[in-house]
């Protein structure tokens, strides 16, 4: 690994504790927690881009468990990624230490548990990576930095919940949204002073608008990009995306209202916590600030007007948009569709027709040690086509240096949300059904076609790790394949990466090469078939 930067050393340990949460005065809500070093959520990992990272992850739980890094590109390293298609989870009282670099990254970010269903039970935390002093960012160094870890909540048990997606069943609705693990926080700021908010959504199916009483938000990153630096009333944030606004405290004394709620449900859950100047002694009063229209057409209009600053530098010092993405080439077109459908009986998602399992041998291992017959390269086309699902450890394989179009198409009436680990991509098209009003979209407007290439933009599009897909739409990324590895792209919404909409895209290079790859680390763990190997 490269040697700038500083060495960071955490120790986490991981373990379930029953807690009490007090919602809105009234019900003590009681239930098992997963906590990191005694915390729930975990600790924030603050970084500065190059810094070198031991984390030595100690597991207390009775089950085995990873974290993974949401959006840490993991440059050559998908050793590092802690999903299942690259480490074997840690078991009970063990430990794994994960070595890492933040590179070529500046902002918000989070991480959580991989694994089962942990991440319904807490386990995750933000993870903030801050531009190093030799390189400028393109605001104001703000007064103060807040993280908000926002996201929906069942009060059921993770092995209840686990047990329900087992038995074939889709879960229920989430029974509330939480603020840092909290149904109320205070965060205290100076009368005219800057502050960052750095808000992820950690949830497991629901988008969520966040919006601030009296105050703008001005949004100034996402997931890795300088934007261009729009004033808004509110933000919506999809299930596994992170923004960074900042919001000047340019209001009389007093209290106001940090509101997040929910997007495109039938009931609507609204959480609150509260921004208090210190010099305030008025508690929070009048209405909550209200929600943007409902339905989907506000929201990806919303999406469309985020750019890139093309001036701006990001974690290196040249302009993002000298970058220009717009001019390469495609090598290849991939188009993903979701879908649900019962396999055997049971409720299974899936992409292009295969619905992934996780095999006990993590797909990396089984690639290094030339282990046959783990996964399957030729089951999941790159176009979707029709016919019954089935069960497969999917694989896609691609060259290293190949510039990708991947179009996520969504023929479902549902949101979807689609990350990719290893990489940020380009959200160069959308579209959104809401659009027309004409019933001819029943008959397919909705379906991505080589023509709908026109609407692309080509020019000042953001990078980021997650995208949303609206309802019976698509979205198209451009992704540069220049990380080498074993890659997990999955449905963001949790119940559906659980039972199968996800696969690994196999980003590689014949030629052996540390230039392109991190060699196994020597404390890999081995399970399944890799069990006997030497690292
Ligand atoms: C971590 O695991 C190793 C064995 O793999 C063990 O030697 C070490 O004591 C463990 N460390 C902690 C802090 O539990
Ligand atoms: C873009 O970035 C430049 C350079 O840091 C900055 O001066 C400018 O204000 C930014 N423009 C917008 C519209 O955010």
């Amino acid at each position: 690994m490269g040697s700038t930067g500083l060495l960071h050393l955490f120790c986490v340990v991981v373990a379930l504790l029953g807690v009490s949460l007090i919602s809105d005065g009234l019900d003590i809500i009681s239930w098992k927690v997963i906590l990191i070093n005694g915390q729930f959520p975990g600790p924030r990992l603050d970084l500065v881009t190059n810094d070198n990272v031991i984390l030595n992850l100690i597991n207390k739980l009775d089950e085995p468990f990873l974290l993974t890094w949401n959006g840490i590109k993991q440059r050559k390293n998908s050793w590092q990624d802690g999903v299942l298609g690259t480490n074997c989870p840690i078991p009970p009282n063990s430990n794994y230490t994960y070595k890492f670099q933040t590179k070529d990254q500046i902002g918000s970010y989070s991480y959580f548990p991989s694994t089962l269903i942990h991440r319904a039970a807490g386990g995750f935390g933000g993870l903030n990576v801050y531009h190093r002093s030799v390189i400028p960012i393109p605001y104001p160094n703000p007064d103060g930095d807040f993280t908000l870890l926002v996201g929906d909540w069942y009060k059921t048990n993770h092995k209840t919940l686990r047990q329900t997606l087992d038995s074939g069943r889709s879960l229920a609705n989430p029974d509330g949204l939480l603020i840092n693990g909290q149904a109320h926080t205070t965060f205290n700021g100076d009368q005219g002073k800057t502050y960052m908010f750095r808000i992820s959504n950690v949830g497991m199916t629901t988008s969520i608008n966040f919006r601030i009483q009296g105050h703008t938000l001005k949004l100034v990153e996402v997931e890795g990009s300088h934007t261009v630096q729009n004033l808004y009333d509110s933000l919506d944030v999809h299930v596994g995306q992170s923004v960074s606004v900042l919001v000047t405290l340019n209001q009389p004394p007093k209290d106001y209202y940090i509101v997040a709620s929910t997007r495109f449900t039938k009931q609507i859950l609204t959480t609150t916590a509260v921004l208090h100047y210190t010099n305030s002694h008025s508690p929070v009063s009048g209405p909550l600030p209200p929600p943007p229209p409902s339905g989907y057409h506000w929201s990806m209009q919303q999406a469309r007007t985020y750019r890139w600053n093309l001036t701006a530098n990001a974690a290196r010092p040249n302009p993002q948009g000298s970058f220009h993405y717009g001019k390469i080439p495609t090598t290849k077109t991939i188009v993903l569709a979701n879908s649900a459908s019962l396999i055997n009986g049971k409720l299974r998602y899936a992409v292009n027709k295969v619905s992934y399992v996780n095999s006990d041998t993590p797909l990396k291992l089984a690639d290094y040690f030339n282990i046959p017959g783990i996964f399957s390269e030729d089951k999941m086309q790159i176009l979707p086509s029709s016919g019954p699902a089935t069960i497969a450890t999917s694989v896609l394989p691609a060259s290293l240096h190949d510039f990708i179009e991947v179009v996520f198409q969504n023929n479902e009436n549902t949101m979807q949300s689609w990350h990719l680990d290893g990489y940020d991509f380009w959200v160069i098209g959308y579209v959104c059904l809401s659009l027309f009003v004409s019933p001819s979209f029943i008959y397919g407007s909705g379906q991505w076609t080589a023509d709908k290439r026109s609407t692309y933009n080509l020019v000042d599009a953001l990078t980021r790790h997650t995208t949303q897909v609206y309802p019976n739409s698509w979205t198209t990324i451009l992704v540069s394949l220049d990380n080498q590895g074993m890659w997990n792209m999955r449905s963001a919404i949790w119940e559906r990466q659980y039972l199968g909409q996800q696969f690994y895209l196999r980003v590689w290079n014949a030629q052996k090469s540390l230039a392109n790859e991190y060699d196994i680390p020597n404390n890999a763990l081995l399970c399944g078939k890799a069990v006997g190997h030497h690292p």
